[in-house]
């Protein structure tokens, strides 16, 4: 385990932010937090980048006790944090510079580091622009580039795709993704369980400062009824057809508006060969999984994104 958490909690007055928080993140994963507006991600993070102290708990880095006035360990940890913290006026190089100089780096390396920066911010060509003159993606690749100048063996990675276009967002995936194939563990915050299950190997579900579950997103799902949700729109079946049907699973019709909740020990392949065999023009074929967004509610009795 590269970074473990031990009962971290954090308070800001009566608002408990983290409450005993505990989780482990294995070396070179692409650990995904999800939860809402106000779950404690950024807090977290904020924590684990020692930009605030924890009120109780422990972290572990690389299996020595994290120490916010560590600098050695501190140069294994990169934070790309939720709210751009780019200096508007000064162009993308001399952002990375600075960011570079905080880091300790100089001369070459420092040079090598912001091509290398401008290249996975696709900003080469823009290296001389101010950021205020950027789209909102164009910073946020600046801002997790920065992140990375002094090469961190973690990578932070605070809701990054929010008020993205999706270009940029699909750059920013492609980017973390060659990132994580390079051996960084990279650690992703999001409210957007699409993300997480595009994403992530690992997800850990948040609310409230606690972790309610972690895990790959099938061993998450099987804790869900094993259902799938079939709609369609089909010709009228007749009695027989209808029969037939239902054994599949439970069946609601309205109209020419299909939608078969099918049993837990439901086949597609025969569905779909007793749906030929009956010369049954289906068109319209919707077939919806559970998801995270389901597990979330299951588990909480609310949406993500309330
Ligand atoms: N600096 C702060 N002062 C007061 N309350 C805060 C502060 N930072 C976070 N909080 C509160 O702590 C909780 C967790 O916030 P945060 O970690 O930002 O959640 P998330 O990143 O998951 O949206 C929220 O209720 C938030 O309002
Ligand atoms: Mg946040």
């Amino acid at each position: 385990m590269i970074l473990q958490a031990d009962q971290l909690s954090k308070a800001f007055g009566s608002t408990q932010a983290l409450d005993k928080l505990s989780l482990s993140i294995e070396a070179g994963s692409f650990f995904g937090l999800l939860g809402p507006n106000g779950a404690g991600k950024s807090t977290f993070m904020s924590i684990v980048s020692g930009f605030l102290t924890q009120d109780s708990g422990s972290l572990t880095l690389d299996n020595s006790k994290l120490d916010p006035n560590n600098i050695e360990q501190k140069k294994k940890i990169g934070l790309s944090p939720q709210h751009i913290a780019l200096y508007k006026e000064l162009s993308a190089e001399t952002n990375l510079k600075l960011f570079g100089k905080l880091y300790g780096l100089r001369g070459k390396e420092l040079h090598q580091q912001i091509e290398y920066a401008l290249e996975v911010a696709q900003l080469t060509e823009r290296r001389k622009s101010p950021v205020k003159e950027f789209s909102g993606g164009m910073k946020r690749r600046l801002n997790i580039a920065a992140a990375l100048m002094h090469k961190p063996k973690i990578l932070l990675c605070d809701e990054p795709t929010v008020g993205v276009d999706p270009q940029s967002r699909n750059a920013i995936f492609d980017t973390l993704l060659e990132l994580k194939a390079s051996g960084m563990t990279i650690v992703y915050s999001t409210h957007y369980m699409e993300e997480a299950e595009r994403l992530c190997d690992q997800i850990a579900i948040i609310d409230a400062g606690k972790i309610l579950r972690v895990g790959s997103l099938d061993t998450l799902l099987q804790e869900l009824p094993r259902t799938n949700l079939i709609r369609a729109r089909a010709n009228t079946l007749d009695t027989q057809q209808a029969a037939t049907l239902s054994t599949f699973g439970d069946v609601q019709q309205t109209g020419s508006s299909l939608q078969l909740q099918t049993a837990p020990d439901f086949k597609l392949s025969s569905f779909f060969k007793w749906t030929e065999e009956q010369n049954l023009e289906a068109t319209h074929f919707q077939i919806a999984h559970p998801s995270l967004e389901d597990l979330f509610l299951h588990l909480t009795g609310k949406d993500l994104r309330e």
